[in-house]
């Protein structure tokens, strides 16, 4: 992979071709300028310079009235075209498409850790295959960090206590860089791993190894040693909401908002259930903020996202 001095890093995602395109064209624009400016700024000077017999005439009105025009409407068009194209490649950067894979990135000083869905996890290390968008849902142990895949051109921090979340999809296999770009610490320097980017086949033959048990599997054992089940059960829709197929749907509060049920507010209703209590309810539930790492919270998290909604519990799961 290393061949030398190189200016840019790879281009191995869908968006790091176009990325590169606007970093190009908003340098040109700056150069263009730059060089334009400090060669009129030397001609000025040396042609007009002190003591030199030099004919300094007023210009015509008309010339003024253009050279306004001039100065208004070519910096305008050309900040509109930076601000169009940037928004677009923006919107698209941050619209994630419906069928991504999700994997979840957990960063603390001074690691990552990736959870893939299969039940496989890795420490500073990141396996995707080619050619098929992934979305990172990522949240802190300690303090902010910033995930970074330059040959991708995605960067995305990663805060305590707030899940994120990016996505891109690799166009070339092979093996990239992976770097936290937010000074996090001592070791910040060193936090930094490698992403392996590779066809669908050797994707899914990796996934096979070393599997341990799935998020999912994982939650559901965290949900009977907490005991969460002795009030969020089946037949307890006195005392407990529902959490079969809340996932991504609304959810009356008691104060008379509405949230959608998605992974922030199901984080946040475990660690800190009276932030936003559920209409109908009795706001008893205890707090689990600090009983629980991260992990296990990404674990249970996937767990009440696989309960089936009511009156489809023997359907597939
Ligand atoms: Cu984590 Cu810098």
């Amino acid at each position: 992979m290393d061949e030398g001095f190189r200016l840019f890093p790879d281009q191995a995602s869908t968006v790091a071709p176009r990325v590169d395109a606007l970093y190009t064209f908003l340098l040109s624009v700056s150069g263009f300028f730059t060089v334009g400016i400090f060669i009129a700024i030397v001609y000025l000077a040396i042609k007009y310079r002190h003591g030199r017999p030099k004919d300094r005439p007023r210009p015509e009105p008309q010339q003024l009235w253009m050279l306004e025009a001039a100065w208004i409407v070519i910096p305008l068009a050309l900040t509109m075209v930076m601000f169009f194209w940037g928004a677009i490649l923006y919107f698209e950067m941050r619209t994630i498409p419906a069928d991504a894979i999700e994997l979840q990135v957990v960063g603390k000083q001074w690691m990552w850790k990736i959870y893939h869905p299969q039940g496989r996890s890795e420490i500073n290390e990141l396996h995707v295959p080619v050619g098929r968008p992934v979305r990172l849902k990522m949240i802190s142990e300690d303090v902010i960090h910033s995930f970074y895949v330059p040959a991708f051109r995605v960067k995305m921090d990663v805060m305590p206590g707030r899940y994120t979340a990016m996505w891109f999809e690799a166009t070339k296999p092979g093996e990239y860089d992976l770097y936290c770009a937010e000074y996090c610490g001592t070791e910040h320097a060193n936090m930094s791993g490698r992403v392996f980017v590779m066809n669908p086949a050797d994707y899914a033959e990796w996934l096979q190894g070393s599997a341990t048990e799935t998020p999912q599997a994982a939650g559901s054992k965290l949900f009977t040693q907490f005991r969460c089940h002795t009030c969020h059960h089946d037949d307890s829709e006195l005392r407990s909401p529902p959490l079969r197929g809340i996932f991504n749907h609304r959810v009356a509060l008691a104060d008379g908002r509405s949230v959608q049920a998605d992974d922030g507010y199901l984080r946040e209703s475990i660690v800190n259930p009276m932030a936003k209590v559920t209409a109908g309810f009795p706001p008893v539930m205890p707090a689990y903020e600090g009983q629980l790492t991260e992990e296990q919270l990404l674990q249970l998290i996937e767990y009440i996202k696989s309960l089936p909604p009511r009156g489809r519990e023997n359907g597939p799961t």
